[in-house]
């Protein structure tokens, strides 16, 4: 095995720091999503995107996950405006991007569209129900979507307490093959770390040679945890129960979508784009309440063929501790009874975390519940 090719043959890039905007007349505000989307398009992690989908893409990707070339593309990545402003802007003109008070890259613009939002909402999010995180997002975000290619002219800022984290497929991809690994599995996360995670992470550590511990630290809905707590608190894990030379803990600046089954597929590639041969499905991936089933995020790839997906699905049944077997397991592994197993939900952890309330050590670490719980009144008491 050898690393994983980009998503649609090549590695896309399209950054250019010294291209000239002095003579572009037209700028934009966007929002901090299509910044994130701009970044990760122009530095290959959307490969093969080359930048925000057209009309015929985007009709695709929503009925039929595929670009139009055939390529799998499951989440479309779309650039918002209002319908004021969009009636300013000319086909065939160039755009600077801007984000607040910066000049972060330049569309060249092809095509502006109205989506039908609440039928993309149906398809992508199986939901149009407004309380549904992504859908609200959607609803939120403005009306008209601009399509056509893009460059990144300026690296969006990053956040400071984890500077060292941010890395390109590019630098990723170079990682994994001075690490000599032929077999890297990626693990999304968006929540603080557990012992299920350690245990699924572990349990596909035994069969490749790295693990791409890869957090998304974008966008999160407001009570998830701080992406700077959740570091801190990967960064104690992996000191005190992983072996240095087979862990790649790097950052993904992505906005979460919630998307569960839609966007497994989206973050499976992503991670293959990054060089990642595996990637981790476990129970109610990228899930929000009970939009989804607990292994939606699991069949769904079933409709793809191993070859198009190109990178292996390792899927994962819920995990939990339990206390007969003295160990984590899964239904597939452990015979003991529902009530000898400790299950508790993301909502109740983030809840105790807030609380100062210690889960118990069968649940979380001692050192990643201490820097959650400190993180935590740190962040309360700003
Ligand atoms: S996610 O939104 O990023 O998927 P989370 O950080 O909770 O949320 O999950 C990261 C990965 O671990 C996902 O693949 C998820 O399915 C998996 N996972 C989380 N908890 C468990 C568990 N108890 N058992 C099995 N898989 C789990």
């Amino acid at each position: 095995m050898t690393i994983s090719l980009p998503h649609g043959g090549h590695l896309v890039n399209k950054i250019d720091l010294t291209c000239n905007t002095s003579q572009l007349m037209t700028e934009i505000e966007i929002d901090a999503t299509a910044l994130s989307d701009l970044e990760l398009i122009a530095n290959g992690a959307y490969s093969p995107l080359t930048g925000f989908l057209g009309k015929e893409d985007y009709e695709s990707v929503i009925n039929d996950m595929r670009l139009t070339s055939g390529d799998i593309w499951s989440i479309p990545i779309t650039l918002p405006v209002s319908e004021e402003v969009a009636m300013t802007l000319k086909i065939g003109e160039k755009i600077i991007l801007k984000h607040r008070t910066a000049s972060y890259g330049v569309l060249e613009l092809k095509e502006i569209y109205f989506p039908n939002k609440l039928d993309e909402a149906k398809k992508v999010y199986q939901t149009i129900d407004p309380n549904h995180p992504g859908v609200k997002k959607l609803l939120e975000r403005p009306d008209v979507y601009l399509g056509g290619p893009i460059t990144l002219t300026k690296i969006p800022d990053k956040i400071p307490s984890f500077l060292s984290y941010y890395k390109t497929p590019l630098e990723t991809r170079d990682l994994f093959y001075k690490n000599n690994w032929k077999s890297v599995v990626g693990f999304q996360t968006r929540n603080p770390v557990h012992r299920a995670h350690e245990y699924i992470q572990k349990s596909a550590l035994e069969t490749v040679d790295g693990l791409f511990l890869n957090p998304l630290v974008g966008e999160t809905k407001s009570d998830d945890i701080p992406a700077s707590i959740r570091m801190a608190s990967y960064e104690v894990l992996l000191k005190n129960y992983y072996p240095e030379n087979r862990v790649c803990l790097a950052v993904f600046p992505a906005t979460m979508r919630y998307a569960g089954p839609k966007e497994a597929i989206f973050h499976a590639l992503v991670r293959k784009n990054y060089g990642c041969t595996h990637f981790i499905v476990g129970r109610d991936h990228a899930g929000v309440g009970s939009y989804y089933g607990t292994y939606d995020a699991q069949e769904i790839f079933s409709r793809f063929t191993p070859e198009e997906l190109g990178i292996n699905i390792l899927c994962f049944e819920h995990s939990f501790y339990c206390t007969k077997c003295a160990n984590m397991a899964s239904s597939k592994t452990c015979p003991h009874p529902e009530e000898d197993h400790l299950h508790l939900s993301g909502t109740k952890v983030r809840e105790m975390l807030r609380n100062g309330i210690t889960p118990p050590p069968q649940f979380s670490r001692p050192e990643v519940v201490y820097t959650l719980i400190n993180g935590m009144k740190y962040y309360n008491n700003q």
